[in-house]
């Protein structure tokens, strides 16, 4: 990565004339203008285009702000929009979803089969006692049933909390205990890079540590052994064929502002957050990015290569695809399994047509060359899109040029969990620079400001803002409202602004970049990691005292995760002793914590308060200079 974001940004991009034509917004700018006049009438229009079994009242209640409330009044439910609404209509024998396995297994659904799936786990879950205003945590691989689960949930009014597979028992343990939850939807396993990774056996152990669940349903996917507890463990297929998982099952109607699910993200703190999102405004949202930046058609083949366990397989894998009655593909694996041409295979063998991934997955596929992507026919292609870092300009111009063929708009999407749905993005018919997420979305305001809140000159660094409330925003970190007012609107309290955690500059033509995090978030892979949490996993170990972790430059993730522990008394530093650490986080934390380097130091740096100068930790790791070093303790 030797460009910086920004450095090189004279060099436009033009969208093909056609393309831009022929998209859902032609004129980016005059859209912006029109909802930047009257945002609430703007959000009111997109809302029209959903069903409600009740109208709203108000678009907009500030009147507890920052606990802003959308559609006031309205009754809903996003399941009916994603799926009930289009059983009846000629789009129910449309496909929804077409699945591979990682073993090349395949399988698809209609709408109307969706339907059906989902409402038989609808009645499972509502068998099991699960009813409205519960929460159910989901633990799977990336299968079918993780979607039907979601949908399931939202359709009975329960709120999901889904842990991405990555994370490990204590990880899981923590999610199950802050979401209260009493049932829990598993998988006996996850097919990865050819192996099982044993997702039950992670569950046994976190429900030893967190025991208040009651039931968990347990999908067989790999079919090897796994240890099943008679009153508590039911597997999924013995449930479904049973009278009570019919096909027909009711849902529930919804206030606008009722939850809809949980998502843990890293914060500051080692105490993940639980970002609340609801049916309401973030329905509204997520249908109306989707169809405006990836200007998605009824003829599209739609893939977001993202984990459903992530914001991004929420908002653009489940909910968005699906209310606009799409046709989504879902790849359970590795990119690289068997053979780095896995991806291209699939797009050229389904004739995808819109690819959305992350830079590292570029990255990591762009190091074994043009010769595999180049073998297979992507002419179906016909947009990009990369989300979860900046994406460095020689990704940008790999993907564009050797996967888009010089003819596919790439669409960098800068949002957050928090956020829902895409913030600062390019739509169609916006000109390009590589590494730059171009403006904001209509209806969104940001600003770059100092710490006081003055806006920063063009080129120069400052914090992202976002200045006007919109439908998706989260509403509340879950149990915990204090920590939401601390986190997001207490830097600029007096102005009413969001702060998003990121640094970024505009260019001279009003473009923004995106730099990275400001706090102790480190971006791995595009996952995003607390370094407290990391640090955590670490001294749970006896032999670790204290630890200290800082996120390192790195050519494919973005960054790469170092520690520095100091050992407990009485413990010394063996040949095996960092293998043995990595190992304990990959059990405690996840395989996407595991530390790249551990390091051993006699003391760490710190300032004469006690705070971890990891600042200093991370320039001697880069070799670079210590900067200032005057508060540091003797
Ligand atoms: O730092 C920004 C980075 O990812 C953070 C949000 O992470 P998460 O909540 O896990 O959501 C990721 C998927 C939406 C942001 O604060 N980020 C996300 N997209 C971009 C990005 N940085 C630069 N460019 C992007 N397109």
């Amino acid at each position: 990565m030797t460009d910086t974001p920004g450095s090189n940004n004279d060099h436009w991009y033009d969208p093909p004339e056609d393309l831009a034509r022929n998209a859902h917004i032609p004129d980016y700018e005059a859209v912006y203008a029109q909802a930047q006049r009257d945002p609430e009438a703007f959000w009111a229009e997109r809302a029209r285009e959903l069903e409600w079994f009740q109208p709203w009242e108000k678009v907009l209640d500030d009147s507890q702000a920052p606990f802003y409330r959308w559609f006031i009044g309205g009754k809903t439910n996003i399941a009916h929009n994603a799926l009930d609404r289009h059983i009846g209509t000629w789009r129910a024998n449309k496909v929804a979803l077409i699945w591979e396995g990682e073993p090349g297994d395949v399988r698809s659904f209609s709408y109307w089969r969706m339907w059906q799936e989902v409402n038989r786990f609808a009645n499972i879950l509502r068998s099991m006692g699960v009813r409205k205003g519960d929460t159910v945590t989901i633990y799977m691989g990336r299968v079918p049933e993780l979607v039907f689960a979601m949908l399931a949930c939202a359709k009975i009014g329960a709120v999901h909390s889904v842990v991405y597979g990555g994370f490990s028992e204590q990880a899981l343990a923590d999610r199950i205990e802050d979401s209260k939850s009493r049932v829990l939807v598993t998988c006996d396993g996850a097919w990865l890079r050819g192996k099982i990774v044993p997702l039950k056996d992670t569950v046994d152990e976190a429900v030893r540590r967190s025991p208040i669940v009651e039931h968990i349903i347990v999908v067989r996917r790999t079919g090897q052994d796994v240890y099943m507890e008679s009153g508590r463990d039911y597997w999924y297929h013995d449930l479904r064929a049973l009278p009570i998982a019919a096909t027909r099952a009711e849902t529930e109607v919804m206030d606008s502002e009722d939850p809809l699910f949980i998502l843990y993200t890293s914060g500051t703190t080692g105490k993940p957050k639980g970002v609340l999102h609801t049916h309401g405004g973030y329905q509204v949202y997520v249908s109306t990015t989707l169809k405006w930046v990836f200007d998605l058609k009824d003829e599209d083949r739609w893939w977001c290569a993202a984990d459903p366990g992530w914001i991004t397989g929420h908002s653009y894998i489940v909910y968005a695809p699906l209310i606009l009655g799409a046709t989504s593909f879902m790849y359970e694996g590795a990119p690289t399994h068997p053979y780095p041409n896995r991806w291209w295979k699939l797009i050229e063998y389904y004739g995808i047509t819109i690819l959305y991934t992350a830079p590292t997955a570029i990255r990591g596929l762009m190091r074994f060359g043009d010769a595999w992507p180049s073998r297979h026919d992507l002419s179906s292609l016909r947009l990009l899109g990369s989300v979860g870092e900046p994406i460095n300009p020689e990704a940008w111009r790999w993907y564009y040029e050797v996967i888009g063929r010089s003819r596919c708009p790439i669409m960098d999407t800068w949002w957050q969990t928090e956020t829902g749905g895409f913030m600062i993005t390019p739509l169609p018919s916006v000109r390009l620079k590589p590494g730059s997420a171009t403006r904001p979305f209509p209806g969104i305001e940001v600003d770059i400001v100092d710490e006081a809140g003055n806006p920063v000159p063009p080129g120069v660094d400052g914090m992202l803002v976002i200045k006007k409330p919109w439908p998706a925003m989260l509403r509340t970190v879950y149990g915990d409202p204090q920590r939401y007012i601390d986190q997001y609107w207490s830097a600029y309290r007096k102005q009413g602004w969001y702060l998003a955690g990121d640094s970024a500059r505009r260019d001279k033509d009003g473009y923004i970049w995106i730099i990275g995090r400001i706090d102790d978030v480190i971006k791995v892979s595009g996952y995003r990691l607390g370094t407290a949490e990391i640090e955590s996993g670490l001294v749970s170990h006896p032999a670790v005292a204290e630890a200290a972790v800082i996120g390192v430059p790195d050519e494919i993730k973005g960054n790469a995760i170092y520690a520095y522990c100091l050992l407990a008394k009485g413990y010394t530093v063996t040949p095996t002793l960092e293998q043995e650490l990595k190992e304990h986080v990959r059990h405690e934390v996840g395989p996407i914590a595991v530390p790249a380097r551990i390091e051993f130091l006699e003391s760490l740096p710190k300032t004469r308060s006690g705070k971890i100068m990891r600042r200093v930790l991370k320039a001697r790791a880069m070799g670079l200079p210590e900067g200032d070093v005057s508060t540091m303790e003797e």
